[in-house]
């Protein structure tokens, strides 16, 4: 698969992939980067001379995704609303990875550490991470992936984050191995 990452943050998330890829631990080749703000995690873009950009306007997307013959889409921390343009001319290849074991902790509002602080706060005694399809509806889409982590004994929402980070580097390179295997 010919594949664009989507990202908004620091990009931990595209750096694994990067270095999944150069493992040769999946076939796929990342080609693009695209950030929807000044992210830091361009710089792994940049790093691995990868074309990266900055694109904020939702209407220039679709064409650089045609420009790049992209065929599979990753949103690894992407924070924006993917438009249903998009989603529409990429059914079934677009996936998503949220820190949370989906359902619990999806939806509006729940992103980023917003989903730790709340799992935190709830004293719940597991998390982990979900690499799921994308509709166009909010964290709903079917799931790829999941992973859990026992988070009893963290004593913080960064603690959290830190454990479920961990997850998220390995189950978003498994789960792109796992499509490329499902469409031999
Ligand atoms: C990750 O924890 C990812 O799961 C989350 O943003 C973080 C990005 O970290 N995504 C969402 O919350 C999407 N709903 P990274 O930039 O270091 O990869």
């Amino acid at each position: 698969m010919n594949i664009a990452v989507l990202i908004s943050g620091t990009g931990t998330n595209l750096k694994a992939l990067i270095d999944a890829e150069n493992r040769g631990e999946f076939k796929s080749k990342i080609s693009l980067i695209i950030a929807d703000r000044d992210a830091k995690g361009l710089i792994h873009g940049y790093n691995a001379n990868i074309d990266s950009f900055v694109i904020k306007d939702d209407d220039k997307l679709l064409d650089k995704l045609r420009d790049y013959s992209i065929d599979f889409i990753v949103l690894a921390g992407y924070l924006k609303k993917v438009p249903e343009e998009i989603v529409n001319n990429y059914e079934n290849r677009i996936i998503n990875i949220h820190p949370s074991l989906l359902p619990k902790y999806g939806g509006k509002g729940f992103y980023g550490m917003a989903v730790h602080e709340a799992v935190f706060k709830n004293k719940e005694k597991l998390s982990g991470a979900t690499v799921h399809y994308v509709n166009n509806k909010l964290d709903d889409g079917d799931i790829v992936l999941q992973r859990k982590v026992d988070i009893s004994k963290a004593k913080s929402p960064y603690e959290i984050r830190d454990m479920v980070l961990e997850i998220e580097h390995k189950i978003l390179k498994d789960a792109i191995k796992k499509i490329e295997e499902e469409n031999l």
